[in-house]
């Protein structure tokens, strides 16, 4: 009896936790299940400041969409690929790729002034947008994109490191969540979810 309650617990367990990881996956998913609860949850208005010092806020973008990533420009290397891969998406998708506006936003204001930003994103693609803000600016937008961040503890004044989420978010013409690319998607990967959406 004991054996047979036991063997019931452990089935009632394993329903729960498959419901919670499918639930889960829902949620983080992206694409069309994903899409419709990630819609009111990731992203939003924000006000930041671009490469020659204006204000710019997500209204500038609409018609467009945007493929958008949080770093920062002294990031040793996890930025720079998602950047890369960024860019080779782009590339990959040809002329399709002019729809599609790549946006990069630093977690580091402090060091990433405008012009730091703006000559750094022109590494990674043509049409890229570098943008920066007051430290409330860019705490808002992060917290919009549910992007954590933090100043590593070790480190000097201006020489430390930042721990930040590394997603890359798809943003539709109208500024709505599409979807995100997790860290590590090929480009290839990254092109075809994209062109899902063209
Ligand atoms: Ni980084």
């Amino acid at each position: 009896m004991a054996r047979l309650v036991f063997v019931a617990l452990v089935a009632i367990a394993v329903a729960a936790s498959g419901l919670l990881g499918y639930l889960i996956v829902e949620v983080f998913r992206g694409g069309e299940n994903g899409a419709v609860i990630g819609q009111a949850q990731v992203g939003g208005p924000f006000e930041l400041v671009d490469g020659e010092g204006r204000t710019v806020t997500d209204e500038e973008f609409r018609g467009e969409y945007m493929l958008v990533y949080f770093g920062y420009t002294y990031c040793p290397d996890v930025c720079p690929t998602e950047l890369q891969n960024m860019s080779r998406a782009l590339e990959l998708l040809g002329e399709e790729a002019e729809a599609v506006r790549p946006v990069f936003i630093t977690v580091d204001p402090e060091r990433d002034t405008p012009e730091v930003i703006e000559s750094y994103v022109e590494n990674f693609h043509p049409r890229m947008v570098g943008l920066t803000g007051s430290p409330e600016q860019i705490e808002k937008a992060a917290k919009s994109y549910r992007v954590y961040y933090k100043k590593a503890e070790s480190g000097s004044a201006s020489e430390y490191l930042m721990d930040h989420t590394s997603i890359v978010y798809l943003m539709g013409r109208e500024g709505e969540f599409l979807r995100h690319f997790g860290y590590g998607t090929s480009p290839e990967d990254m092109a075809q979810g994209i062109r899902s959406y063209l």
